[in-house]
């Protein structure tokens, strides 16, 4: 028997086998490769005598046409099989019972920083932020606050060093120092985040959020300071009219300064903001001091304008019948599930969701 012949019957009867995709690759880089035994029968042909040559040339020919039609068969084989052990293995099996799974939910103090965000950013405020950690420059002295005012104290003020150089920021005001010195007025922005005080029972908690604001531009006086205000609340709380009392205070920063209360009742056990004879104080704000604009370097005699700083958690709390401060930081995922929100939802009307 020829040589082709053999190598013939030996691959053929190879490819008839049970083999997998890998062994037939290997089989066709056996034959038709670099050195392989067919390609190397067709090296054979220049020193075959011409009467043997044109038989030698068709039999080799049909062998590679057949052994090569077989190949590409096999891989198709090879590939249809795989396809359908994948599609039978991988059938869903609808009658199988769910696996369970935790929703997430959104924190009402993070509900209520998107809400204060998008009310202000209605009339132009900017959204901006500050470090958690601050020098006592920027918490402090550049907010006018004398080396002997009381915030400054051990009892109050979380410091980080002997020196007293850095501490955990007790309000979002030095957000107002940072932003003014990034930039040139006009200034109209909100600073949310975290603040630090060293205070604890059910209405204080040792870490809690405040929302600055500030808005510095030529002519600004306390009128707008009220209307902001007075929008703000409006469209916190969903009510048409509000009582808003400015009962006058003292911030360093500030002159004048004003603390803000609400109008509330108590109807049914619960708060209703807006109407009745109980006031609830809400906020601190004030015209901003001449020399916090001096410590960064605003024009007085060009720009003025106010600044205010709301506690978030208390807002929180009253929009969403929350009574315990303390709760809102225990990370208990019963409360937060109770509390919490969707991410879709959106809060229609205050102490209560229409979902
Ligand atoms: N930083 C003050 C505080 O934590 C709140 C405050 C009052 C902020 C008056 C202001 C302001 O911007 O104008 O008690």
């Amino acid at each position: 028997m020829s040589d082709i012949i053999k190598i013939k019957e030996e691959y053929i009867s190879k490819l008839n086998q049970d083999i997998d995709l890998n062994q037939v690759i290997q089989i066709k880089t056996e034959l038709f490769g670099k050195n392989g035994k067919i390609s190397n029968e067709f090296k054979k042909m220049g020193s075959i005598p011409v009467v043997a040559k044109k038989k030698f040339a068709s039999d080799l020919n049909e062998i590679k046409d057949e052994i090569q039609n077989l190949i590409s068969k096999k891989i198709q084989e090879i590939e249809i099989q795989e396809i359908n052990s994948k599609i039978k293995n991988e059938k869903v099996d609808v009658t199988l019972p769910e696996r369970s799974f935790n929703k997430g939910k959104i924190h009402p103090v993070s509900q209520v920083i998107d809400e204060i965000s998008s009310i202000f950013s209605e009339i132009g405020f900017n959204v901006e932020e500050g470090p958690d950690i601050e020098n006592e420059y920027y918490n402090f002295s550049a907010l006018n606050t004398p080396d002997n005012h009381p915030a400054r104290d051990m009892h109050d003020t979380f410091y980080l060093d002997k020196k007293k150089e850095f501490l955990l920021r007790t309000h979002t005001s030095p957000v107002q120092v940072r932003t003014m010195l990034k930039g040139k007025p006009p200034f109209k922005f909100i600073a949310p985040g975290r603040t630090y005080r060293s205070d604890s029972d059910q209405t204080h908690s040792p870490m809690f959020h405040q929302v600055e604001g500030l808005h510095i531009d030529k002519n600004l006086n306390m009128g707008h300071l009220k209307g902001c205000l007075n929008y703000f609340i409006k469209e916190f709380f969903e009510v048409n009219k509000i009582n808003m009392r400015f009962r006058p205070s003292h911030f360093p920063f500030t002159e004048p300064s004003a603390e803000v209360d609400i109008g509330y009742e108590i109807k049914d056990g619960k708060i209703v903001i807006g109407e009745g004879d109980k006031w609830l104080e809400i906020l601190g704000c004030g015209m901003v001091h001449p020399n916090v604009l001096k410590n960064v370097k605003v024009d007085t005699l060009k720009y003025q304008g106010y600044a205010f700083g709301i506690g978030i958690d208390r807002l929180a709390m009253l929009k969403y019948g929350i009574n315990d401060l303390r709760a809102f930081f225990e990370t208990d995922y019963r409360w937060l599930n109770h509390f919490g929100f969707d991410p879709l939802d959106v809060p229609s009307s205050y102490r209560g969701l229409s979902r």
